[in-house]
């Protein structure tokens, strides 16, 4: 039997579990259930409170219905299981505290049949809840046609279509002359963080991979920010109150700027998005007595970032679809070293979309 202790501000019910679910007057009227339309939502504002109200009254009835009564004379119902609920709320999907974080040389990206996702049900659930809990997902056999990376977002969200369309090729063609193509190696990097917001899920669809070397590198940001927080808070912290300039520019098409953290985090700490990639970041205009300080952090955050141990490295086979949390995860390409045609189409998508999909099916099991 629940137990109940409650003084004119607030309210303390503990569940037969142990539990206790302790609210205040003011929230208790903010979330009466009757103060909802059918569809859910609130009927009523922050500023229908009554800030005079105490409570006069609380009992269980029928032992799993809370009745609380306030001076105002205004009663409210809650089943106990719905004020359980209402109390934990829902977590913050996009922050650290509810991931799996890796180290490279201790992950490989799980894999998941492109035939069983669009068979529906579970495998699209196991490779969405993958890019939710560990960033990441290869789904395997996706026809090798172009334009089919747009049909594996359909299965779950929208296509963020930017100034290089629904679509971009990555098309790299090695020829015998010039085979030490050692400097396209791309280091890890974010993608797009000149947009604000930038697409938080990035897809790459291998359609060819002929060339030697030329393998996918993934990289951990959210485990990368802790190692950071480990090894050098100050640089962490630093960090996370300097907001950056990246710019992409291109004279026809588009001229894009964003004023955004390397690394941004909760009111508790935990990260919520990374990002890094030296080509697209602007011109700093910091004041001479910031200069030491902010390269001493974007070097450790560049550091670990760069460190072997991060990275977990595959090799994509044409038909692999890489679906990963590019507000998360960063990715990066070994150099190619012998001939060959590589064909990669990219898009993009968004978390929101993802996580609705997820929750739904989440929701039905
Ligand atoms: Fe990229």
């Amino acid at each position: 039997m629940p137990r109940l202790v409650f003084d004119a501000e607030q309210l303390h019910l503990t569940l037969d579990d142990g539990q206790t679910l302790a609210q205040h007057v003011l929230w208790l009227q903010d979330h009466d259930p009757a103060r909802r339309h059918a569809n859910g939502q609130r009927l009523d504002s922050v500023l229908d409170l009554d800030w005079d109200a105490a409570i006069s009254e609380a009992a269980l009835e029928e032992g799993d219905v809370l009745r609380v009564t306030l001076s105002n004379a205004r009663e409210i119902r809650y089943g106990v299981d719905e004020l359980a609920a209402l109390s934990t709320g829902f977590l913050d999907e996009r922050s650290s505290a509810h991931k799996t974080l890796w180290q490279g040389s201790e992950f490989s990206v799980a894999r998941v049949e492109w035939a069983d996702v669009i068979a529906g049900g579970e495998a699209l659930r196991k490779a969405l809840a993958c890019v939710r809990d560990s960033g990441v997902v290869c789904l395997r056999g996706v026809p090798v046609e172009p334009g089919k990376v747009l049909e594996v977002i359909e299965q779950f969200g929208y296509v963020r279509e930017t100034n290089y369309g629904k679509l971009f090729d990555v098309r790299t063609e090695v020829s015998p002359s010039n085979l030490a193509f050692s400097n396209l190696g791309l280091g890890a990097h974010t993608d797009n963080p000149y947009r604000d917001p930038a697409p938080s899920i990035q897809l790459l669809h291998c359609l060819s991979n002929e060339v030697e070397g030329g393998q996918t590198l993934l990289v951990d940001g959210f485990a990368a920010a802790e190692r950071l927080r480990e090894l050098a808070p100050e640089s962490f912290a630093l960090l996370t109150r300097t907001r950056v300039p990246f710019r992409f520019h291109d004279a026809d098409h588009a001229d894009l700027r964003s004023w955004v953290p390397f690394i941004e985090t909760d009111h508790k700490g935990n990260i919520r998005q990374v990002r890094y990639n030296n080509r697209s970041i602007a011109s700093l205009p910091l004041p001479l007595e910031a200069q030491r300080a902010f390269y001493r952090a974007y070097h450790d955050w560049a550091r670990v970032i760069g460190q072997p141990e991060q990275a977990t490295r595959l090799r994509l086979v044409p038909g692999d679809c890489l679906l990963f949390d590019n507000s998360r995860v960063m990715h990066a390409r070994t150099a190619f070293v012998a001939g060959g045609n590589r064909h990669l189409q990219g898009a993009y998508a968004d978390l929101d979309s993802l996580y609705s999909t997820l929750n739904l099916l989440e929701n039905a099991r």
